[in-house]
């Protein structure tokens, strides 16, 4: 089997860094389980022409949301031998998956493996935006003293109303974390929580657009699917507070680009954090790297090293069962058997 994978360069320490699993050079730490097992492992960095050089013999592509291959139909019928598209990491949106049904093509995605360290970066750039960070730390860096340029923008967490849109893993450890924090918080998602698992989160179920209003900052946690694509777009955006602060750690195509830059433009949110855009890797002129009050990040937050080591874990794990014709981890599929299957895909795919 001939099973190629995708992934960011690690640099030129890389081969020193082998605690960097996720990138091309250590390629997941798969290659010894793979070559022992009699298979064939090619890793590379380009997703264009030489992946597609790989494509008429590929079985099994292995990408991850940090990096991504767009697996479209294109893609696709460029590689008659697929049998599966696995990530390493959490989000399989840039996967056509109608098309991979259709086609009997397995998805499959390392769920869970990175939600504490996206909740994390999720917590850190609320605060980030919240408290002025960025112009606080650039100031220092700038040799100036200007306490009242940045205090006039500085906010306590506290007292304050967050909404949670997306209340699955990530958005529950997210809820979890700000608790400790004494805000008052929301959420909205296709699924209610049990009012015992509100009470402990500290979260109450609000509609999209009341949620939208009320809140002073809302951190976007749902999955990329057609019918969240541009849910937050010049409309929603304008309906929140003006002053508010919006945080998007789940996909950037959640938001309209445009849209945004006109709002932040416009001032009309205090200010905007995240780490994934569309598309990826970000042209060096994508426009959110220039608009105001931004605090973005590299899409680096589901990548900590202890994410690398699970994620690897995981696409290991389910290349073993692969080759042994076994059934992958349930919680992992995505697509399976010629149907959308993932918990958070599957509504969206419904005929
Ligand atoms: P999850 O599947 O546990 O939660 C997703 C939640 O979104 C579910 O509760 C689902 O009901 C909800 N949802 C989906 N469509 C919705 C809609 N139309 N309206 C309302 N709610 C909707 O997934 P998890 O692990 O919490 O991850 C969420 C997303 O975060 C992933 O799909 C991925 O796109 C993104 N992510 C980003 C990472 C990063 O490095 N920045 C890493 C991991 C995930």
């Amino acid at each position: 089997m001939k099973i190629v994978a995708v992934l960011y360069p690690g640099g030129p320490n890389a081969k020193d860094t082998p605690e960097l699993l996720g990138c091309a050079e250590n390629a997941l730490g798969l290659r010894e389980m793979v070559e022992g097992a009699g298979h064939e492992l090619v890793a590379i960095t380009d997703p264009g022409d030489e992946l597609d050089s790989h494509l008429p013999d590929t079985n099994v592509i292995i990408t991850t949301p940090f990096w991504p291959t767009y697996v479209t139909k294109e893609k696709m019928d460029k590689a008659p031998g697929l049998q599966a598209v696995l990530t390493a990491g959490v989000g399989s949106d840039h996967v056509d998956l109608a098309v991979a049904a259709e086609r009997n093509i397995t998805v499959a995605e390392i769920t869970g493996s990175n939600v504490v360290s996206v909740a994390e970066h999720a917590v850190m750039q609320i605060l980030t935006l919240v408290r002025n960070y960025f112009p606080s730390y650039e100031e220092v860096v700038s040799g100036g003293w200007d306490i009242g340029k940045i205090a006039a923008r500085s906010h306590d967490l506290e007292d304050k109303t967050v909404g949670i849109v997306g209340m699955g893993r990530i958005g529950q450890r997210v809820a979890a974390r700000l608790k400790p924090f004494d805000v008052t918080m929301y959420y909205y998602d296709l699924m209610h929580l049990s009012t015992v698992d509100e009470a402990a989160l500290g979260a109450r179920y609000m509609r999209l657009d009341p949620l939208l209003r009320a809140c002073d900052v809302v951190t976007i946690h749902i999955s990329l699917t057609p019918q969240t694509r541009g849910l937050f777009d010049r409309q929603r955006l304008l309906s929140m507070k003006k002053g508010a602060y919006l945080i998007n750690t789940a996909r950037g195509a959640i938001v309209e680009t445009d849209a945004l830059v006109e709002i932040m433009e416009e001032g009309h949110l205090a200010g905007y954090a995240g780490d994934v855009w569309f598309p990826q890797p970000a042209p060096s002129d994508h426009p959110w790297r220039s608009m105001p009050n931004h605090a973005m990040t590299p899409h680096v937050s589901g990548t900590s090293l202890e994410a690398q080591k699970r994620y690897s874990d995981g696409i290991s794990d389910c290349l073993q069962r692969f080759f042994a014709g076994e059934q992958l981890d349930r919680d992992y599929l995505i697509v399976d058997g010629g149907r959308v299957v993932g918990a958070a895909y599957s509504y969206a795919y419904q005929s």
